[in-house]
């Protein structure tokens, strides 16, 4: 099959991409290298998928692209691309936010509509309950992002849901919690916590550290988009990692890992949420996900490619 990945050369992007590569089909990555981090790391990314003959880049913005034309042929889409990061979302950034995780996304699904796709997989993030009333969290439970970022993810969503009710593309909104893993994003909590504690640098730590989140490990995440594009599901669905952990017991995971950690403590960010947690009853249900990773083996494989990349170096 032949399948279309936006946002290729980013964290999940590129796991999917190996992985789509890896089960015999063919991936057309999409995707501009923004400078949100560091874009060598996503060179470096890229670099994992170039080695198979079967993947193809298309170094393009999703806002100008020709996408009926790239999307044409394609059996799935999974649009990963966007502009992430919560706390980076407020004040003049918004407009990228708005751009890249709106405006783009209205692009894809208008280039979707001219096609015949099985399925449309987006992207969503738990960062669009922001402080739910309850928890583990179901899907019909009221929206009210409190981050920017947040509110477009969400608009996103809200655009994929027009477009499969009133045009009929088979869109999948799968809702990511707090994903983790080897080559994660240089500006999420895990990356630089193993970084701080394989080279003995601080740790910076966001408010009291109570604050818990459903850490989700990115292969159980690539399953899950791709179970979920061969499935019949449609519609909105959560996909966590099944435990509830604050970030002080994963400082405690991790120095019992790598060793001690420096933690600087700061204030508690602006657009964080306290608390997230997963209700994974419509994923099990729609294309029969359950996680399979626990955080301390998935932790354990970050600290492992962390040993190993500052050997390689
Ligand atoms: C993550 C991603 O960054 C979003 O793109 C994604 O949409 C979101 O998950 C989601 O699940 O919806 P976040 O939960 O903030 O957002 O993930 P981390 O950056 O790993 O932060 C986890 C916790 O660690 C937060 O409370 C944060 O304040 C804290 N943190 C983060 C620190 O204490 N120090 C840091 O250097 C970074």
């Amino acid at each position: 099959m032949r399948c279309v990945v936006t946002g290729a050369a980013g964290f999940v992007g590129s796991h999917l991409g190996e992985y789509l590569l890896e089960h015999g089909h063919d991936v057309v990555g999409i995707d501009c290298l923004t400078d949100f981090y560091d874009p060598r790391l996503k060179e470096a990314n890229l670099s994992l998928l170039q080695r198979h003959d079967r993947f193809t880049l298309c170094r393009e913005d999703l806002l100008t692209a020709p996408l009926p034309y790239l999307f044409a042929g394609a059996d799935t889409v999974y649009h990963l691309a966007g502009q992430p990061g919560v706390r980076p979302s407020w004040g003049a950034h918004f407009a990228d936010y708005a751009a890249r995780n709106v405006l783009a996304t209205q692009r894809v699904l208008e280039a979707a509509r001219s096609v015949r796709l099985g399925k449309l997989v987006y992207a969503s993030s738990s960062s669009v309950y922001g402080n739910a009333e309850t928890h583990p969290t179901v899907e019909t439970l009221r929206p009210q992002p409190v981050s920017p970022y947040g509110v477009t993810k969400l608009a996103g969503e809200h655009l994929c849901e027009l477009y499969r009710v009133g045009f009929g593309v088979p869109t999948a909104s799968l809702r990511l919690f707090t994903v983790y893993g080897p080559r994660q994003r240089p500006d999420m909590a895990f990356s630089r916590l193993v970084s701080a504690a394989v080279h003995g640098t601080r740790f910076e730590l966001y408010g009291e550290g109570t604050q818990t989140r459903d850490f989700t490990f990115v292969a159980d995440v690539v399953r899950a988009m791709s179970d979920a594009a061969r499935s019949d599901f449609t519609g909105v669905a959560n996909i966590g990692g099944g435990s509830r952990t604050s970030m002080n017991e994963v400082i405690d995971i991790v120095s019992g890992l790598a060793g001690s950690i420096e933690v600087h403590r700061l204030p508690t960010q602006r657009g964080d949420v306290r608390d997230t947690a997963a209700d994974t009853r419509a994923a099990f249900e729609g294309f029969g996900y359950v996680p399979t990773v626990s955080l301390t083996e998935g932790l354990a494989s970050m600290v492992e490619a962390e040993r190993l990349a500052s050997v390689a170096a």
